[in-house]
């Protein structure tokens, strides 16, 4: 019998996986398909101030072993997740569940938290400074040790929730990005987001997705998830959640040992709706394989 809990910031996971924002919508929508309960939490769609139509079509690319995206933060607001996504979610979830928050100023990233403060089933913020599909927002923080820690020192006035900082893989030096984080009173850090991608039709000669680039994700971009996990566990206290290609349970072991407290399964939600509980299902008989007993004791093993 092994043992697949883990604790994220004080809320006991029954096991570390998340379906990561953009990928599980806010979390209903899989509740007709199976029972959600058994995943570890979940992360919702990227939530801003404003309704978001999100970018122009095409928005997705196919890729050899991943896909472009460009949605761009298409979303309902702020007020109608209270109003509607939330209590939707409530029928059929009745787990903590992870608000990822994005914005275009801190003032945005932090009215957004302090409206959402208040719902009791938001277990964490994932502060979303990485989206790579927006102007003067999203990436433009994270690329920068002072913008993103000018946002998480913003946000945790508003909020006693614990913040995670989602980070971005486009930048050169994710390590100094990270301690900012950390020194600015971030809880956690989340990461990778997408690499910035493009693909170009051969027959029209343009860009395939109508905003010419867009966030490459997908099993291919998990080596330079799994080294950005591992570079960050070295050199921050506080808990890091994994994302990047992840699609089995295999990976979510790799991630882990990389030094993941839990692990967020993003695209391989997509072509098949049911990944992150046929991962769930998995994990028992991949950690018998590996004689692992208690999944919470391999965190950062490799290092
Ligand atoms: O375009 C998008 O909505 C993607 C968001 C993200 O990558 O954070």
């Amino acid at each position: 019998m092994v043992n697949t809990k883990v604790n994220l910031l004080g809320i006991e996971l029954d096991n570390p996986i998340i379906p990561a924002s953009g990928t599980f919508g806010y979390g209903y929508e899989y509740a007709e398909l199976y029972d959600i309960n058994c995943l570890g939490s979940f992360s919702f769609k990227g939530t801003t101030l404003e309704p978001r139509f999100g970018n122009p079509t095409p928005r997705i690319a196919e890729c050899a072993s991943g896909m472009i995206n460009s949605v761009g933060l298409q979303n309902p607001g702020v007020d109608a997740v209270i109003a509607h996504e939330l209590p939707e979610l409530k029928k059929h979830f009745h787990k903590p569940v992870m608000a990822n928050v994005c914005g275009f100023s801190v003032e945005e990233y932090t009215e957004v938290c302090r409206r959402l403060d208040g719902e009791e089933q938001i277990g964490w913020f994932e502060v979303n400074v990485s989206c790579p599909n927006v102007h003067g927002g999203g990436l433009s923080f994270g690329t920068s040790p002072e913008a993103a820690a000018s946002v998480v020192r913003s946000v945790k006035k508003v909020t006693t929730k614990p913040i995670i900082i989602k980070l971005s893989p486009n930048v050169t030096d994710i390590v100094t990005i990270a301690k900012a984080c950390e020194d600015a009173g971030a809880d956690g850090i989340s990461l990778i987001n997408t690499l910035l991608g493009m693909r170009i039709d051969l027959k029209t000669k343009r860009p395939v997705v109508a905003n010419k680039m867009g966030g490459f994700s997908g099993p291919a971009v998990k080596p330079v998830a799994v080294r950005m996990v591992y570079q960050v566990y070295d050199a921050v206290k506080i808990p890091v959640v994994g994302m990047g290609g992840v699609s089995t349970a295999e990976d979510v072991i790799e991630m882990m040992l990389a030094g993941a407290t839990a692990v967020e399964v993003g695209t391989a939600n997509l072509p098949n709706p049911y990944a992150s509980k046929e991962i769930i299902d998995a994990l028992p008989a991949a950690m018998e394989k590996y004689k692992i007993k208690n999944l919470s004791d391999i965190i950062g093993g490799a290092h």
